[in-house]
């Protein structure tokens, strides 16, 4: 599949000192125009200035379309209210990587393939005793996703169907299994081997919470809530990550390293190290007496550099359709399992008060995906540390579409933005003696 073009739908003037330009208009899907640059420098000696992107298309696109004026996600045009309330996380990465809902054979097939490879290569067992005990697991994780490309060279052949596929396989099966030994190994229990007989998100569990000293059986309902998180994670069209991986795998640098480098980029606390900050935050205040107003009031002003995490977002300027979806499943997450939800009364308190303060309201910080997840991740047991684990398994079935697309797109260069220089301008070097 190679990506379909935006239609050029008119022209834009853009007048500079006396001299005027026409840029082309190009429309996508749903209506959204973009002005195209590619030819502004050619023509006049110009380029454009956008710190952060927030204005900037990098590329064409037909995986993911939000709307954050509206608060809509679909994933190749399916709602993700439809997708979080029939679909599974398999399901959903079929979608995302191939563009279509995948028939009963060829899910049957997807599933087959993927349970086939959760196995890592033994010798990866000695990476994880090296790491330090309180290596941050999205450290291990990233490393481990880097170095399976030293155990399966073929992934360099990045233009090449039959190897791609199978680095894709290897990718999605492979990643509960590092995420899960990285856990193992920070609490010093053996590492537990996948069971293909479990499904995906039930298989990821297992690796987590079972020893081998003692039966462990997997909560299906907490294992559907788990699936539940992965789909909503699964795709978010040119965040940061996902265009650290295009970016990445615009060089030509293979899908592990691309993948490993989009790992990275979600690590960060204003991505989707946030899950972890919001829990922070949580704990922080339920320590504090349970005073939510001080801590609404600290994010508000302006001399302290504290923020609310889990509110706010690039794009969604509404509501972020994921967080309503989550905040639902949270609550029943916390009655099956009976966790403390001292933290969800007070989560809730938080929302409530942010929502109503002029402050959020006039900037427009709603509730984010990971304002409730790492409650559910909390619930479910995972250690604070691991939710953005947990968030990168899910989001990698996106990852793989936005760069399987990017290297089947005719339109694709290696991704090189431009600058402004204001540095020094043409000096001579001074000797060390005279400075
Ligand atoms: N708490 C308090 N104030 C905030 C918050 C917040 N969480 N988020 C934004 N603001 C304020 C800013 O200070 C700024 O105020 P100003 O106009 O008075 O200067 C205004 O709202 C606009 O914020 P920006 O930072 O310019 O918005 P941007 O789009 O660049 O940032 C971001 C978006 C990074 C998500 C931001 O809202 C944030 O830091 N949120 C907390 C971290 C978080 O939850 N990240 C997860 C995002 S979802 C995801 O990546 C999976």
């Amino acid at each position: 599949m190679t990506t379909a073009e935006a239609t050029r739908t008119g022209e834009a003037k853009l007048a500079h000192d006396d001299d005027a330009v026409d840029l082309p208009v190009v429309t996508g899907t749903e209506g959204e125009s973009a002005v195209d640059i590619g030819h502004l420098r050619a023509e006049t000696g110009l380029i454009t200035l956008d710190p952060g992107y927030g204005n900037t298309g990098s590329c064409t696109s037909a995986i993911t379309f939000l709307d954050g004026e509206q608060g809509i996600l679909r994933y190749r045009g399916y709602p993700i209210e439809q997708l979080a309330e029939r679909s599974t996380f398999l399901e959903v990465a079929y979608l995302l990587i191939y563009g279509e809902l995948p028939t009963r054979a060829e899910l049957d097939g997807f599933i087959d393939e993927v349970t086939r490879h959760t196995l890592i290569r033994e010798e990866m067992r000695h990476f994880f005793d090296s790491f330090p005990t309180d290596a941050h697991p999205m450290a291990v994780l990233a490393a481990g996703t880097v170095s399976l490309s030293t155990f399966y060279p073929d992934a360099q052949q990045i233009f090449d169907p039959v190897a791609v596929e199978i680095t894709i396989k290897r990718l999605i099966a492979k990643l509960p299994t590092l995420a899960a030994w990285s856990f193992k190994k920070a609490i010093g229990q053996p590492y537990v081997y996948p069971n293909n007989d479990l499904g995906y998100s039930a298989n990821l569990l297992h690796m987590m919470f079972s020893v081998p000293s003692e039966e462990y059986e997997v909560n299906e309902d907490v294992a559907k809530a788990l699936d539940l998180l992965l789909i909503l994670h699964a795709d978010h069209e040119q965040n940061c990550s996902a265009s650290t991986v295009r970016m990445v795998g615009s060089s030509h640098a293979n899908l592990y390293a691309s993948i490993s480098a989009g790992i990275s980029a979600l690590w960060g606390p204003l991505h989707g190290g946030a899950n972890e900050a919001v829990i922070n935050t949580l704990e922080r205040i339920v320590a504090d007496g349970g005073n939510v107003q001080k801590y609404v009031d600290r994010a508000k002003d302006p001399d302290d550099s504290f923020r609310l995490a889990g509110f706010g977002h690039r794009v969604y300027k509404n509501f972020d359709p994921r967080a309503r979806i989550i905040k639902a499943a949270a609550d029943r997450v916390l009655r099956a399992t009976g966790a403390d939800d001292q933290l969800f009364e007070v989560a809730q308190r938080l929302e409530e008060v942010a929502l109503h303060d002029e402050y959020f309201v006039e900037r427009k910080l709603y509730p984010n995906v990971d304002f409730y997840s790492g409650l559910i991740y909390r619930a479910i047991g995972f250690p604070k540390n691991m939710f953005t684990n947990c968030f990168a398994i899910g989001r990698l079935p996106g990852w793989i579409a936005q760069w399987k697309e990017m290297i089947e797109s005719r339109e694709t260069k290696i991704a090189r933005p431009r600058q402004v220089y204001v540095g020094a301008a043409e000096r001579e070097y001074v000797s060390i003696e005279q400075r």
